[in-house]
């Protein structure tokens, strides 16, 4: 993790407990939660990958939200074509993407992960620089049967877009190549796992050769603020940023996307990636195989049944605040 998303995690959090590895090495963090859980039986794991709150805070807040911004920015004539975010904890595509799904039947939900860690492209593994997504397994509330693709981007192509993006040299191009004043001061918006749907959405367009009448939508996770130092590291690495580089990145990484490393999956493919759940959630973190083939054979009755807690919950949320006296 960066240093600014150590530092932030330390202004929230009473202590941080570091693990060795880089961005996808989550199963050494499940390790030492376990660890801790043995020790102390009053402790309590907030497991983001298995909670279904997290599934249904997407579902009933980020969906809801999609919808509004869709229905402002639709003219009677567009269509909805789909929905694309990379895979952290799979919330925001997997509650997001079925709230969608559910208003706009036809639309497509494509999961994006690095091509450097292509666990639900290929089964497969790695380390990669994309913060915040690609763990090396299948999250538990992810809906597999529900996602329509998969679509795996360079990390390199993120880093070159945020350079791109955020160095003076790069922001001048852009501005050479008719990017507005206005649209220029926002770039930072973007963080690196956010170029990292943004660049996934351009491939998904592509894939289905969109046309002016299709709107697609993504999610800029966050921004630019935890990722100063990354610049800063990548200027030690290759040197100042030039107006050389800029067009180098602007052409390598964003024009020349195209669509490889993508799968249009069918029903065995979306099988193959729910039944990776099997070696981290009932192998390893003690989940209930009953209720895996559940998610699976009852869908969608099992996400259904989620779903309709909302206002449950809802309700338990008002009681909790209520009695602590925090609202
Ligand atoms: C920076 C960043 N990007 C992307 C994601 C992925 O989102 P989700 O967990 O909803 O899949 C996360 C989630 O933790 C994140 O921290």
């Amino acid at each position: 993790m960066s240093k600014e998303r150590f530092e932030w995690l330390s202004s929230v959090a009473g202590e941080v407990i570091k693990i060795p590895g880089c961005e996808s090495n989550v199963k050494e963090i499940f390790d030492k939660c376990w660890e801790l859980r043995k020790k102390r039986e009053d402790i309590v794991v907030f497991n983001q990958f298995d909670e279904f709150g997290n599934y249904l805070w997407h579902y009933a807040v980020t969906g809801k939200a999609a919808l509004e911004v869709l229905r402002k920015a639709m003219s009677a004539k567009d269509r909805f074509t789909g929905l694309i975010a990379s895979s952290g904890s799979a919330g925001t595509i997997s509650g997001c993407g079925d709230y969608l799904k559910e208003n706009f039947p036809e639309s497509k939900i494509a999961v994006g992960e690095a091509v450097q860690c292509p666990t639900l492209l290929l089964n497969g593994f790695g380390g990669h620089r994309i913060e915040g997504i690609g763990d090396k397994h299948v999250p538990w509330i992810h809906n597999v049967r529900n996602t329509d693709m998969v679509i795996a981007v360079d990390d390199n192509d993120c880093l070159n877009l945020i350079r791109l993006c955020n160095e003076p040299p790069g922001k001048a191009f852009l501005k050479k190549q008719g990017l507005s004043e206005s649209a220029i001061n926002d770039l930072s918006l973007m963080g690196i796992s956010s170029a990292a749907n943004l660049l996934a959405a351009i491939k998904f367009s592509k894939y289905f050769e969109l046309t002016s009448r299709d709107l697609i939508l993504t999610v800029f996770t966050d921004s630019m603020d935890l990722y100063e130092s990354r610049l800063e590291e990548l200027r030690a690495q290759y040197g100042k940023y030039s107006e050389l580089e800029a067009v180098k990145d602007y052409n390598r990484s964003l024009l020349a996307l195209n669509i490889d490393h993508i799968l249009e999956l069918n029903y065995y493919d979306r099988k193959r990636i729910h039944s990776l759940k099997y070696f981290t959630w009932i192998e390893q973190q003690g989940r209930n195989v009953n209720e895996l083939n559940a998610q699976w054979y009852d869908y969608p009755d099992y996400w259904k049944n989620i779903q309709s807690r909302e206002d449950n919950i809802d309700k338990l949320i008002g009681e909790f605040n209520e009695k602590t006296g925090l609202l």
